[in-house]
């Protein structure tokens, strides 16, 4: 049974990767993680104004209307909040590289060019086998257009590809007006592997309190449905590699997303949930499914339920919405 898989030019043996977060920040989650089998680790993400801005203040997501000015730092976590700054970052991919043998991911979170771009040399210097920009931006301003943002991505991909040797996938965002066509200019700019997709966190309002609650919820399994459908569309479409990454919890869910035509598989929430300790009930599951069903490798099924034999995709989608409202019962 063959489960390995080639993302980004790193040879894995499975495509299971553990998803940028908190997790990775302890060393000893990191071993248990290649114990259980993961193939590689994402490491949670440095912000990129935690690299311009050292030191930065804290002042709650609560108080977001109370200070406003362009690149209000007051907005951001006190940098002991977020456990490691950059020169620690980098001592701490040293480390790990000392400590495990499967590949190890760095993440950059940005949303613009700037300094920032340098720190991703000294992430690759340090002995990270790849790096994951994670492009977060809401695009709030009304004098911006969709033109304007794209152009914004593309800019960080370029400046980012011209700055490092090793590999580049980019997490983004599902909200484009044509994910397709980002798609393939972020492949274009030269990113080696797209992440989809990036979980925008949703506040809620505290009516009591009158305060904005920046809680994180965990993804359910319902949250793959977007990614499976984008990666069955860009399938053998764009060159980068395509990672998973939004509600993936079974060995049902990562095998779905392969025959979409994923790469890799990441998960999080499963793993915040159920513990480190499930990639290696998956990973059994996986290859239990592939031998009941006759299946020797990934590359067989991979892409096998993907939209490529599918002449106009948009079309295609369309009809099916119509079949799918009509059959509403
Ligand atoms: C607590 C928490 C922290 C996270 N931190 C990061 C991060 O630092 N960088 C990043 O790119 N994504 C981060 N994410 C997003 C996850 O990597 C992942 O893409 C997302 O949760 C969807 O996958 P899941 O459904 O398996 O959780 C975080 C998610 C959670 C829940």
């Amino acid at each position: 049974m063959n489960l390995s898989t080639k993302y980004l030019g790193l040879d894995l043996k499975n495509p299971i990767i553990p998803s940028a977060g908190p997790l990775a920040k302890e060393i000893d989650n990191v071993k248990l993680m290649e114990d259980a089998g993961a193939a590689a680790v994402v490491l949670w993400s440095l912000f990129e104004e935690q690299i311009e801005h050292e030191e930065f203040e804290l002042h709650h997501h609560t108080t977001v209307y109370s200070d406003s000015y362009a690149e209000a730092t007051t907005y951001f976590p006190e940098a002991v909040e977020y456990k490691l700054g950059p020169d620690a970052y980098l001592e701490y991919i040293k480390k790990l590289k000392e400590t495990i043998s499967i590949p190890v991911i760095a993440s950059i979170n940005g949303k613009s060019q700037g300094g920032w771009i340098d720190y991703a040399k000294q992430i690759q210097e340090a002995g990270a086998d790849a790096l994951e920009l994670n492009i977060y931006r809401l695009a709030t301003d009304l004098a911006k257009t969709g033109t304007d943002i794209d152009k914004e991505y593309i800019d960080i991909v370029k400046a980012v590809r011209a700055a490092v040797q090793i590999p580049i996938a980019v997490k983004l965002g599902p909200f484009f007006s044509s994910t397709a066509w980002i798609a393939d200019q972020l492949d274009k700019a030269g990113a080696n592997g797209l992440v989809m997709f990036n979980r925008f966190y949703q506040p809620d309002i505290d009516l009591e309190n009158l305060e904005v609650v920046p809680n994180v919820l965990l993804s359910t399994p319902m949250a793959m449905r977007l990614p499976l459908r984008w990666i069955a569309i860009l399938y053998g479409r764009i060159n980068a590699d395509l990672s998973a990454t939004s509600g993936i919890y079974s060995e049902k869910d990562v095998l779905k997303m392969i025959m979409a035509g994923a790469k890799t598989t990441q998960m999080l929430s499963s793993l915040l949930k159920y513990g480190i300790n499930h990639i290696a009930e998956v990973l059994t599951k996986m290859k239990y499914w592939m031998e009941v069903n006759e299946y020797e490798s990934l590359d067989q099924m991979r892409g096998s339920m993907s939209y490529k034999n599918v002449a106009d995709p948009a079309q295609f989608e369309r009809a099916n919405y119509m079949k799918i409202l009509s059959s509403y019962k």
